[in-house]
Parts: C-alpha cells; structure tokens; sequence
C-alpha cells in the first residue's frame, strides 16, 4: 500500500534521512522504532507532505505522492497524527474534532453522523465531554481527540507519531486496544515509538531507525533481544 524508497530529507545543510526504503502492506500495523532523533518523525512527515523530500520517491497504492501537497495526501486517504497534540486549546471536544474534515474534499456531511459516532464509540469517554474544552481534558484524552480528528477524515493508512507519548501505562494500554481495534476494522497503520513493548506488542513488523538510517534486520534481533 506504501513504498518508501530510497528517501532522503535534508534540514537545511543537515542530512536526516539517509535513504529510507520501506513499505506497509494493506491491513499492516508497522512500527518505526528507535531513540531520539533517529527520523522516526520525519519519515511520517515526509509521508504526509510536511517534511521536504530532497531524494527518493513515496508511492501511495500505486501513485507516486512524492509530490503532492499535504492536502492533497489526505485526500487520498493518508492521516498523520503528530506526537504533539495539537489541539485548539479554547475549543470543545466536538470543534476540535470537526477540524478533521475541514477541507477535505470526498468528505460528504451525510456521513459525519456515522463517523463521529465511530470515533465515540472508540473513545466513549469523549462523547461525555463533547462540549467541554480540550485544555480541560487529560493528556489521554487529548490524545484520543487528535486521534479521533485524524480518523475523521476517513483514512485508509493512518501514521501515529508516539501516541504513547506522556501517557500513563495504563492509558497507553488503552490507546493500544484501540489502534487494534482499528486495524481489525481494516485501518492500516504507520507508528513511530520509542515504547518497544507498546511497538511490539501491536505491530505485524518493526523497522528500527538509527541516525536516518534503517538497520538490517539482523542488527534489529540483537538489539531488540537484550
Ligand atoms: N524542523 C526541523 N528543522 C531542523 N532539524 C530538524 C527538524 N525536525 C527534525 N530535525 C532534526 O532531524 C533529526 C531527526 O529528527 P526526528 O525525525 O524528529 O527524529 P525522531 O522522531 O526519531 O526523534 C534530529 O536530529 C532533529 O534534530
Ligand atoms: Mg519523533
């Protein structure tokens, strides 16, 4: 469903992608895995248009994204939800959420019914707060909001930066079930995490990212196992 390859990303005169291939099948749950400042955020980025590709090529179930502007990427059915929440602090719940569908161009109001009701019926705590504001929630819900925000949109492939970020564990556990949940539903997923057993425990196959690089398999065993 998406091909990365051979993809390079340059920050000004810094080199932080150094030529990334990999793909995700349809229904997949894949895993960019790695410390701080490996380009685990940056290869989602580049995925949904929002970090310059200087080399390589993105191909989307066949079409070559590469470049295509952010928009145009959700429109297709890419979402990304970023590590920071990145909500409308003074707005409610529902304005937060209703964000995810503002401008995107195959979404038909009929269908908002249906598709906030999917999004409370994975996060039910939120359609109790619906009217409150988002800075008034904790850092899980807030989290469930952005994601909610993301799956209004209707994607096909969603990318998760850290969801686990700042969350308690048993709040990541949640989240967890939830991405599951998602992926039974048929949701392909992209997740960058640092949390190897949150990483492990949902994905199908893991890349492991060091200093813009992906490792080799072999590497990934030794360093996985210790
Ligand atoms: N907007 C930016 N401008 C300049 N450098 C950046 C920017 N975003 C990320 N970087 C740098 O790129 C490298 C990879 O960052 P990132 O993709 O965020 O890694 P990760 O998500 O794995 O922690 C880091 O060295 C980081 O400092
Ligand atoms: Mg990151």
């Amino acid at each position: 469903m998406l091909r990365i390859e051979d993809l390079k990303v340059n920050y000004g005169p810094l080199r932080v992608l150094q030529g990334i291939s990999l793909g995700v099948t349809e229904r997949e749950i894949v895993a960019l895995i790695g410390g701080n400042a490996a380009g685990k955020t940056t290869t989602l980025r580049a995925v949904a248009g929002l970090a310059p590709t200087l080399m390589g090529k993105i191909v989307y179930k066949g079409l070559d994204i590469t470049a295509l502007a952010p928009h145009e990427r959700v429109n297709l059915g890419i979402a990304f939800c970023g590590a920071e929440r990145q909500l409308f602090p003074e707005m409610t719940v529902l304005e937060n959420l209703e964000m995810g569908v503002y401008n995107v161009r195959h979404y038909v109001r009929q269908f908002w019914d249906k598709s906030i009701e999917s999004v409370y019926e994975l996060f039910p705590v939120l359609k109790t707060k619906t009217h409150q504001r988002a800075s008034s929630l904790s850092g899980g819900e807030q989290k469930m909001v952005a994601i909610g925000r993301a799956l209004l949109s209707q994607p096909k492939l969603l990318m998760l930066d850290e969801p686990s970020l700042g969350l308690s564990p048993q709040m990541v556990d949640e989240l967890g079930q939830a991405i599951a949940t998602l992926n039974k539903d048929g949701l392909t997923i992209l997740i960058a995490e640092q949390n190897l057993s949150l990483a492990m425990g949902l994905s199908d196959r893991v890349y492991l990212l060091e200093r813009g690089k992906i490792l080799e398999q072999e590497i990934l065993e030794e360093e996985v196992l210790w």
